[in-house]
Formats: structure tokens, sequence, C-alpha cells
């Protein structure tokens, strides 16, 4: 009774709520994305994010980072259109020529970099974008002393820390997140109104009702920079897929995992995947 509120999400749950392509879909039905991210020293977290958020079935994204971001980052992601932001010292600001409407889902703080800064930009995205709204990474750093106005979104947030960044959320050490993940995931998405992606070995989703999910897929081979990147890119396209939001996020994990697992299976091993690997894996998963 104490589990009722949790369960296994599996290829049959997967194949039971992923939604088919239509035969006269259109790119306006598959999700108009942003996502916001990227710093001099981290331009790849951004072409990650938006290279998993294409092949995972975003309609028209747009990637919004540095002018210097951009052109390193254009070159390897050319179905992307890009935004230019205002940066300081390599690190973005609030732009006023930001425009956050008319996007389905934005996706903000994967290689940010953590300059206070970046502040004003995490609190105008956090006010003015509308739809679901991803926050990971040094996002989460950001939003940290603001948790409160997380609740005051009229639209769902989802935040996908790794322990250490929820240890960081919670003000409580690593280890305690690790002896409790579920409750303490299941506290913080009922208080704060979010859905919460807490990642790791099995990585334990929660709507802001208390549901749970658990995934079945991942290896050993995703512990490696850049693979975090990628599922907030998955998580981003997911959640424009015609589907429930909590249901969105478990087959986003679901084939972030099954992509690892099935490079490992047929092309690599756990010691040489890449986060670029996971993203070609994709194909294989969906397939
Ligand atoms: N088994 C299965 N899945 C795993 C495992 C494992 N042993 N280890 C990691 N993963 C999965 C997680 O579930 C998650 O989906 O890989 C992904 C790792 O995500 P992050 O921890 O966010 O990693 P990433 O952001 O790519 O890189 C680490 O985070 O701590 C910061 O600044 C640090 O740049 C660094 C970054
Ligand atoms: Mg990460």
């Amino acid at each position: 009774r104490k589990y009722a509120n949790r369960q296994l999400w599996t290829a049959e749950q997967f194949q039971q709520t992923m939604p088919k392509r239509e035969k006269y879909a259109h790119k306006g039905k598959h999700g108009k994305g942003l996502i916001i991210g990227g710093s001099a020293n981290m331009p790849g977290a951004a072409a990650m994010a938006a290279k998993a958020s294409l092949k995972t079935g975003t309609g028209l994204l747009t990637v919004g980072s540095s002018e210097r971001v951009i052109q390193m980052i254009a070159p390897t992601c050319m179905e992307a259109m890009y935004l230019p932001l205002s940066d300081m010292d390599g690190y973005l600001v609030d732009d006023p020529s930001l425009s956050l409407s008319g996007y389905d889902a934005v996706a903000v703080g994967i290689g940010l970099g953590r300059s206070a800064q970046t502040a004003g930009l995490i609190h105008r995205v956090l006010h003015d974008s509308k739809g679901p709204l991803i926050i990971d990474a040094d996002g989460l750093h950001h939003i940290k002393d603001q948790l409160e106005s997380l609740s005051q979104r009229e639209h769902p947030t989802i935040l996908t820390p790794h322990p250490g960044e929820m240890s960081g959320l919670l003000n409580l050490p690593i280890s305690e997140i690790l002896k409790h993940p579920f409750q303490l995931s299941a506290e913080f998405a009922k208080e704060y109104e979010v859905y919460l992606i807490l990642k790791g070995r099995h990585t334990i989703i929660t709507a802001p009702d208390g549901r749970q999910a658990v995934t079945s897929t991942g290896n050993p081979g995703l512990a490696k920079g850049g693979s975090g990147d990628v599922l907030t890119g998955m998580v981003h396209a997911m959640v424009m897929q015609d589907q429930q939001i909590f249901q969105a996020l478990c087959n986003a994990c679901f084939v972030h995992g099954m992509a690892a697992d099935l490079m490992v299976e047929y092309k690599r091993a756990h010691h040489d995947l890449t986060a670029s690997d996971v993203i070609e894996g994709i194909s294989m998963a969906y397939r």
C-alpha cells in the first residue's frame, strides 16, 4: 500500500503511452522549442541538448546562446535555428530583446556556468516563459534562492537534478539524498509543485501530486559528462509530443537509457560510450 503510488517504467509503458506520428503531421504539431544554454567554456552542452531534442522529435528548434557559442555549435547542428543573446565575460545575461512567447516548451540551464550575472536571465525565463519549462544543471544553481517562485508558474515546471544538484536544492548532504530518494523527491515535488527527475543509476520521476516512476533502462556508460545534457534535450522534446507531462518525462528517461543500452549492446562498450553516442542510439531505441 505504501508503494501504491510508484511504478516501474518499462518498454510496455512506453509502447502504451508514446503517441504515433500522424500521417498528416506537420512540424508545428511536434513542438516549437527553445533551449537556452552554453557559455564560453561549455559550448558543447547546448549542442548536445539541441541535437538530442531534434532526434527525439521536436518540430522546430531554436537555441539561444552567445554569438561566440553559436558560431562554435551551429556547424555541428544544422537543423536548429539560433538566437544570439547578450553575454558578459562569456556568461549569458538577461537580454531585453529575448522574447519568450511563441515557444511550446523551454529548457534552460545546461552549460550556463554559475556566474551571478546569469541569475537575471533565469529569473526572467521563470516568470515569462509559457508552457513546460525544464531547468537543469547550472539553472538549478541559479534557482536555489527562489524556489518559492516555482509554484507561481501557471505551466508545468520540470527540474532534472543529479544527486549533487538535489543536495544543493534541499541543502542536505548527498548521502541523505541517496538514503531516501523517493521520499525526498515526493516531498520536494509536492511542496514546490514541480515535476522532478532525480537522476542516477535508477532515475526517479515524480509528479507534483506525488506519483512516482522509476526507469528500467540505462547503464554505467552514461556516467560521463554530457549524458545529462542529452537527457535535458530529450525531455524538452518529449513534453511537446502530445502526451501527459508525467508520461512524457518517463518516456524521455526510458528512451535515454534504452539508447545507451542498445549502443552498448551493438556498437560500444561502457568505457567508450559518449554522450554523442547516446544521441545516435535514440534512433535504435525508437525503432
Ligand atoms: N547507470 C545508469 N545511468 C547513469 C549512471 C549509471 N551508473 N550514471 C549516470 N547515469 C545517467 C543519469 O541517470 C543521468 O541521466 O546519466 C545522466 C547523467 O546526468 P548528469 O549527472 O546531469 O551528468 P552531466 O550533466 O552530463 O555531466 C556532469 O554535472 O555535476 C555537474 O558540473 C558537473 O559538468 C558536470 C555535470
Ligand atoms: Mg547535468
